[in-house]
């Protein structure tokens, strides 16, 4: 009985997918910048990722997902808030929600703070949301030595990876399914558009051909679109220099982007203690505090806290998350200091 659905559910797929593609031969529109890239992957021939899209159980709408990620609570049904999803943080403390690569296909850490200078947006720890549904996995990389067997599950599991962040990384409670499906409802409208790829002009035409039917090319298309963005983001953990007086060798510092670095990434969370409880401004004083501990082994010391993090002090369960290699090169830690050291 149940097989014989599950070719009827296969079936009616198979006629939609068809009916899909008939339609494109015959509809000869070029995509445009606000499509979703999603979207033209299965006018491709993709197979959807059905289980990623959001389900609707009672309760669940995108602009409640928005809410929980940016004010870090929503309203419930019958009209009330629910409670704080956590104590010290919100989402938007460790990820933005707006593309953070100029590139999706290269990210690379100078690039995207300089990016993130130029449109005014924080240059953080967590990779954006913006895209996340696009991601095929998880807490990439080394974060298995940080979270070890939570990861398994997560890994694969956007759902879990969810879960996993609020409980774990913003050390709240656990989200409930109606809040969890509304996060990803609301991340299905802060997908990847077709306009955020970096595209050569005959790339957009060849795609646009393979679209009409002018083309049949499809596999070649997709090919194509998949080498415009990573499936996936890396993170490699690494250390502080083993000398924190000679810093990390054969690397001269650039003050001038070290500034940009504590004043986008540093002070988003500690000016006036927003998500922390030490306070950091460009005034002498904080300058001077993160200066004088620079060389030494203590959670005060910039590698220590860039490349280790500072984990939960006993009673307060705020933590700061490492900057992984792809989040802060060491080059960029040499020009913090350089920054520091010019105080
Ligand atoms: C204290 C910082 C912090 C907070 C708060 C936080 N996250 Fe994260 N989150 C991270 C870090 C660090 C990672 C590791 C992987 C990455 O993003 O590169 C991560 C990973 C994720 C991932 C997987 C991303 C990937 O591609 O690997 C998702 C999804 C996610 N968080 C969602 C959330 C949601 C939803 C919230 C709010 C309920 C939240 N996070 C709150 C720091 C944080
Ligand atoms: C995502 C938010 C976030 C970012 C970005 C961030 N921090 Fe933190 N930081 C914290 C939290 C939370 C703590 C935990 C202790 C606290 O609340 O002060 C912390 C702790 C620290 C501490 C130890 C304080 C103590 O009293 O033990 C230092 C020093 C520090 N951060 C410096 C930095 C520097 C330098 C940067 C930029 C490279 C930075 N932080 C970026 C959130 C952040």
């Amino acid at each position: 009985m149940l097989k014989k659905i599950k070719i009827v559910a296969a079936s009616i797929l198979m006629l939609v997918l068809a009916l899909g593609f008939t339609s494109i031969a015959v509809e000869d529109t070029p995509f445009k910048a606000t499509d979703s890239l999603a979207d033209v992957l299965v006018k491709l021939g993709d197979s959807p990722n059905l289980g990623k899209y959001p389900k609707f159980v009672d309760g669940v709408s995108a602009a409640a997902g928005e809410a929980i990620i940016k004010d870090g609570f929503a309203q419930k049904l019958n009209g009330k808030k629910t409670k704080k999803q956590s104590k010290h943080f919100v989402c938007i403390s460790c990820h933005n929600v707006v593309k953070e690569d100029p590139d999706l296909a290269y990210p690379d850490p100078q690039e995207r703070l300089e990016y993130a200078v130029e449109k005014g947006i924080p240059f953080l720890q967590g990779t954006t949301l913006y895209g996340a549904v696009n991601r095929d996995t998880y807490y990439n990389g080394d974060y298995d030595k940080k979270y070890g067997a939570l990861v398994d599950a997560a890994r694969g599991d956007v759902r879990e990876a969810i879960q996993l962040c609020a409980t774990e990384c913003a050390q709240g409670r656990a989200l409930q399914e109606w809040e969890i499906e509304s996060i990803l409802a609301y991340m299905w409208t802060i997908d990847i558009k077709m306009g955020d790829l970096a595209m050569a002009g005959e790339e957009v035409d060849f795609v646009n051909e393979v679209l009409n039917g002018e083309d049949d090319s499809r596999s070649e298309a997709l090919d194509l679109l998949s080498s415009k963005y990573l499936n996936f983001s890396p993170a490699t953990f690494s250390k502080p220099p083993d000398s924190r007086k000679e810093g990390y060798l054969d690397l001269v510092g650039k003050p001038d982007n070290g500034k940009l670095i504590y004043e986008h990434s540093c002070m988003y969370c500690h000016e006036k203690q927003k998500y922390s409880y030490l306070h950091l401004d460009t005034h002498k004083m904080s300058l001077r505090h993160l200066k004088r501990h620079i060389d030494g082994y203590t959670r005060h010391s910039i590698y220590q806290v860039i490349r280790w993090g500072v984990p939960v002090k006993s009673g307060k369960r705020s933590y700061m998350p490492q900057y992984p290699q792809e989040k802060m090169s060491d080059q960029m830690v040499e020009d913090l200091r350089a920054y520091l050291e010019a105080s």
